[in-house]
């Protein structure tokens, strides 16, 4: 597709119903999110233009206020692992968990080229697999972990492709009972790291200055770091920015979401997956979790809209698409701070909800900011306001004398 045709169909939802039929089942039709774009996010000293599917007001505004402030500071430094994911091929009843590990151990060699014949397209493309682990985990448990270079693919696919394939080998070697075959979504050897470093000048408001800001989103990150019920919201605002990248571009955002938060839960407590520091004028933040996108295979081969959203990041790999995905988060996380430790979230969220109110209760065209302006200074954002005022436009616009010719 060229891109006056791509832009066509993802002004069109981006997936048409006869498609949609092929790829799940039971379908009744599609289902429609904004599509937009995150502007100012500068990686590594590099430009990107994110594509983000969302449909929460202010997300998209505010993860591209934000990058405009991180850039100011030089943009997001960001660095990402090797595309590695994790197969797992569980045992029960295995005999002798110590022998097992030691047998699959010196059988490595052949249990990797095994698994690489199961994915001889991913081996010609750079990726298979690199190395495997086994982990007894007590009661006759085995658990056997492949670790797979899945070069620009999510890998769900060839990941469970590589499990299967190997499964039959593995029991022999560990005598036990075959269980599950299937990935880990908790992808800890994928991950992506991103700083940034953001002087407390460009934090500034009408009504708080720069540092006041910055020791506010600093006292919020310590916040989070000592309590989980904050942590939770903290992550959930990165992963505003993070998922709407994920999705715009075809990715699994439950994979990433689930990997995500059991990251943050690693070491017993859950806790923030970006933390904020003060140092000396400036606000440093620093973000690590892990990451499996793809930019090959999975919707992006069929959905217009992820085909778009990977023609706007337009990232050199999946390793790039994830740090700039990571960066919207970062992104997010610092708007969200901002605005909490200064008006508070509800005036600029407001602002943007009204307009959706306005379009909920019907207007059209220019109406839509005009209600929307009318409730917001009313205070009172609600449909049936909106009605009415919707109501009010169209009378007095009804009965005006017609434009002089
Ligand atoms: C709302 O979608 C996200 C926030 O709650 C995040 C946060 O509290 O940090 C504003």
């Amino acid at each position: 597709m060229d891109v006056a045709e791509l832009v066509a169909a993802v002004g069109e939802g981006g997936l048409a119903c006869e498609k949609a039929d092929k790829i799940i089942e039971n379908v009744l039709g599609t289902f429609s999110l904004p599509f937009a774009v995150a502007l100012n996010v500068q990686v590594n000293g590099e430009d990107f233009v994110a594509p983000m599917v969302v449909e929460e007001p202010s997300v998209v505004a505010a993860a591209s206020n934000a990058a405009r402030m991180v850039r100011e500071g030089g943009g997001f430094s960001a660095e990402a692992d090797e595309p590695i994911m994790i197969a797992q091929v569980q045992f029960d009843e295995v005999p002798d968990g110590a022998r097992a590990c030691l047998r699959i151990k010196q059988y490595a060699n052949e249990l990797i080229a095994l698994g690489n014949t199961a994915v001889p397209g991913l081996v010609r493309r750079g990726g298979g697999v690199r190395s495997i682990e086994p982990r007894y985990l007590g009661d006759g448990m085995l658990v056997v972990h492949f670790h797979v270079d899945c070069r620009d693919a999510m890998g769900a696919n060839l990941v469970n492709t590589v499990a299967e394939a190997v499964a039959d080998r593995l029991q022999e070697l560990c005598d036990g009972r075959t269980g599950l075959r299937i990935l880990s979504n908790l992808c800890d050897r994928r991950k992506v790291r991103v700083t940034c470093c953001v002087p407390a000048r460009a934090l500034a408001s009408d009504d708080f200055d720069g540092i006041e800001v910055r020791d506010g989103i600093v006292r919020a990150s310590r916040f989070a770091e000592r309590d989980p019920y904050r942590a939770t919201t903290h992550n959930k605002g990165l992963m505003n920015g993070l998922d709407a990248v994920a999705i715009a571009t075809g990715n699994d955002w439950r994979a990433v979401e689930a990997g995500a938060h059991a990251y943050a839960a690693r070491s017993g407590t859950y806790s923030p997956l970006c933390v904020w520091r003060a140092d000396g004028n400036d606000l440093m933040g620093e973000l690590e979790l892990p990451l499996s996108l793809g930019t090959v295979g999975g919707p992006s081969r069929v959905h217009a809209g992820a085909k778009m959203g990977l023609r706007v990041v337009d990232a050199s790999s999946a390793t790039e698409l994830a740090m700039v995905a990571a960066s919207v988060g970062m992104a997010s996380n610092l708007a969200a701070l901002r605005a909490l430790a200064t008006d508070g979230i509800q005036r600029g969220h407001m602002a943007l909800h009204a307009r959706s109110v306005a379009t909920a209760a019907g207007a059209i065209g220019a109406d839509v900011e005009r209600v929307a302006a009318h409730i917001h200074g009313l205070g009172d954002i609600t449909i049936d306001t909106a009605r009415r005022v919707l109501a009010e436009l169209s009378r007095s616009t009804t009965s005006a004398p017609p434009p002089a010719e």
